[in-house]
């Protein structure tokens, strides 16, 4: 759903959208002046009730002219130890999806179970495999409009992919003047799907305020990256159809035919494949593998099910009253929550991100790009093909990395301080269809450790 977007680019008819959303324009009137967010202590739903165990902050940073983007942002601790522990900005992609996705079907510290009814408030468990018990996060509503994010004044505002970058370097730092005892933390930026363009250039604007000596000094280490849009190329599937004959999703025949198709014809097969029936999760084939991948952790909270049903489910919780509360959500600024705000008006200038990449490895900066292998948008093989156009050389080649002696993948590590990691049995959102493997994936890379 991620990739509503992206393919709508691709197409001149208009595909149907996974998410409809009714958008309910309620502007603010006033204009606020609070610096810093605001603890929560409690959300509710959560299970088990009564505090919660991991801490939580959220807050609205204005950046640009009188700071007339206000942008919201949910910060959690680490659960280790946030005083040392690095820093993640998470922004998600779309464009337009909110970061509260990645917070609670992905890899934060909370999943949304699968609700009894169509009318109670949704319930939420504890994510075990949260990338939070080993770092801290700010998940970042960006661009501006996404989630609760939004402009004071105008209405028609138009925002690009350039500004967008400066905007969250703008955002960052003002955040660390608020959080002044993190500003020595190793600072990381993440994300995914159409993040993959977002990300590398957050890093080259926040690398351009270092290079400026603007304050505060960001103590930038790097940035990650899950299966994410590098090279936005017109009407290419090749590689979606040859990891979907990979899978025997395809006879050769078909596979053959869907090759030579060339238009909308393309976007026809590609729906097929990727929605529905046809939609192939590799170790998402009954609870029983469930159980076994997940090690008997929630479970419930993996249900194939769920997963088509998350943005109803997530936009029914965070429309509540009560939860708009405990979020120290502005009443009457912003729109309606939604999932993915898409379309949204955004002007996209980047449609190849190597030259960031090239630049940030010139300046050392470390990154890991990891890619689930069964995606057919987004595919291994398009990531693993652009990662070595750079031309770095190798410093360890192609070899799998293990768990407990099982093969959860395949490594392969760039002069460039470049990694790059396939997770086996993994789909677009990774964490979300392996958590444990992702868990522990991230947990080595961010400790500098062999993956
Ligand atoms: C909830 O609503 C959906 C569609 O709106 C319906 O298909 C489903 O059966 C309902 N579930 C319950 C438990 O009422
Ligand atoms: C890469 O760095 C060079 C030199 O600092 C700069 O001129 C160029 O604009 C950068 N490219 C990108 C894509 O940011
Ligand atoms: C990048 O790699 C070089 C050489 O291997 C190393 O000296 C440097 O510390 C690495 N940078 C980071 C940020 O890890
Ligand atoms: C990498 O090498 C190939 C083959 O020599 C060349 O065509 C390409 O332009 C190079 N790419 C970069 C980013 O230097």
């Amino acid at each position: 759903m991620l990739f509503a977007n992206l393919l709508r680019r691709r197409s001149s008819s208009s595909l149907p959208l996974l998410l409809g959303t009714v958008v309910v324009l309620w502007f603010c009137s006033s204009h606020h002046v609070t610096a810093t967010g605001s603890k929560v202590e409690y959300l509710p739903g959560v299970q088990p009730e009564g505090p919660l165990p991991f801490e939580l902050e959220t807050g609205y940073i204005g950046v640009g002219e009188s700071e007339d983007i206000q942008l919201f942002y949910y910060f959690v601790k680490s659960e280790s130890n946030p005083s040392i522990d690095p820093i993640v900005l998470w922004i998600s992609g779309g464009p337009g999806c909110s970061s509260f996705v990645a917070m609670t079907e992905e890899l934060g510290p909370l999943l949304f179970d699968l609700p009894k009814n169509n009318w109670s408030l949704p319930t939420l468990s504890l994510n075990p495999f949260s990338w939070t018990k080993v770092a801290s996060f700010i998940f970042l509503e960006l661009p501006v409009r996404t989630g609760f994010s939004y402009v004071k004044s105008s209405k028609q505002y138009r925002v690009n992919d350039v500004e967008t970058s400066y905007q969250a370097a703008e955002f960052i730092r003002k955040w660390l003047e608020d959080h002044f005892q993190y500003q020595s933390n190793s600072f990381y930026v993440g994300g995914d799907s159409y993040s993959g363009i977002t990300v590398p250039m957050v890093v080259q604007a926040i690398s351009d305020g270092i290079d400026a000596r603007f304050k505060p000094l960001i103590n930038l280490k790097g940035y990650l990256i899950g299966n994410g849009v590098t090279i936005q190329a017109d009407n290419n599937f090749d590689d979606t159809f040859q990891t979907a004959r990979g899978f025997s999703l395809l006879s050769i025949e078909q596979y053959k035919s869907a090759v030579a198709c060339k238009g909308k014809d393309c976007l026809d097969e590609l729906g097929r494949l990727t929605t529905g029936e046809h939609y192939y999760w590799p170790n998402v084939v009954g609870e029983e593998n469930d159980a076994k991948r997940f090690r008997g952790y929630n479970v419930h909270a993996f249900d194939r099910h769920l997963i088509f049903k998350a943005a109803l489910i997530a936009s029914q919780w965070m429309n509540h009253d009560n939860v708009l509360e405990a979020l120290h959500v502005r009443k009457g600024c912003g729109e309606k929550w939604a999932k993915c705000r898409i379309p949204l008006h955004y002007e996209r200038t980047v449609h190849d991100t190597r030259p960031y990449h090239a630049n940030l490895s010139t300046k050392g900066y470390r990154s890991l790009i990891y890619s689930g292998n069964a995606d057919l948008y987004v595919t291994s093989l398009s990531t693993e093909r652009w990662t070595k156009s750079l031309n770095y050389s190798i410093i360890e080649d192609w070899r799998p990395w293990l768990i407990n002696n099982r093969i959860a993948g395949y490594t392969r590590t760039f002069s460039n301080n470049m990694t790059y990691a396939k997770i086996l049995g993994s789909d677009h959102i990774a964490p979300t269809i392996t958590p444990a493997d992702c868990f522990i994936m991230f947990k080595r890379w961010i400790s500098h450790e062999q993956l």
